[in-house]
């Protein structure tokens, strides 16, 4: 599949200008949320669990040198928490530019806090996009996030802004924060190198 995914997003739902629809973010779509929301709530999705598999050629890194960003990978009994936005689906224009990078819009359904559940969409990288990197030690994913930037900014500011920010939610995520531990540890060798 191409890294583009703009046109296979634009193709996958019919969607009316003015329909309502409930968007799952699990990444950067919980700290940066550059559109506009009618509501935001806090919510998780079953079945998949947050990796930092997914290569970013577009926001924290560049083809030649690509960053590691935020994916799902499907997991019997997991839960992944993040942030549910209702919006309006002219906003899918500026998300599909957004999330581009190898991101399919996939259907899902979504659980509030308080036990409602909705149907609705969520941005997931899948391993056959060709932006994808999959598993590495968590040693080798800081030291990778560590040395990457990108036209969004430092891979490092991504991951500290969703390890803080999953903090704020109460969500807790070994993946995330064993990354975030290592990135700590790493600091000063790579302040002083
Ligand atoms: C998301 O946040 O839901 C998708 C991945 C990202 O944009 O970081």
């Amino acid at each position: 599949m191409s890294t583009n995914t703009i046109a296979i997003n634009q193709q996958r739902h019919q969607l009316n200008p003015d329909d309502q629809v409930w968007l799952f973010g699990y990444g950067s779509l919980i700290y940066k949320a550059d559109f506009t929301y009618l509501e935001r709530r806090s919510a998780s999705i079953e079945g998949w669990t947050r990796r930092f598999w997914q290569g970013s050629h577009d926001h924290r890194g560049t083809p030649d040198a690509p960053g590691r960003v935020a994916t799902l990978i499907e997991e019997a009994g997991a839960v992944c928490g993040g942030m549910a936005y209702l919006i309006s689906a002219d906003v899918f224009e500026h998300l599909d530019y957004r999330e581009k990078n190898g991101y399919l819009r996939l259907q899902t359904r979504i659980t509030f806090n308080n036990d409602e559940s909705t149907d609705g969409l969520v941005y997931i990288a899948t391993e056959d996009n060709g932006a994808f990197l999959g598993p590495a030690s968590t040693e080798d994913i800081a030291r990778q996030i560590a040395q990457s930037h990108g036209p969004s900014g430092s891979n490092m500011d991504y991951l500290l802004h969703l390890a803080e920010s999953l903090r704020e939610l109460q969500i807790e995520d070994s993946h995330v924060f064993a990354i975030e531990d290592q990135l700590m540890r790493m600091e000063p060798i790579l302040g002083h190198s």
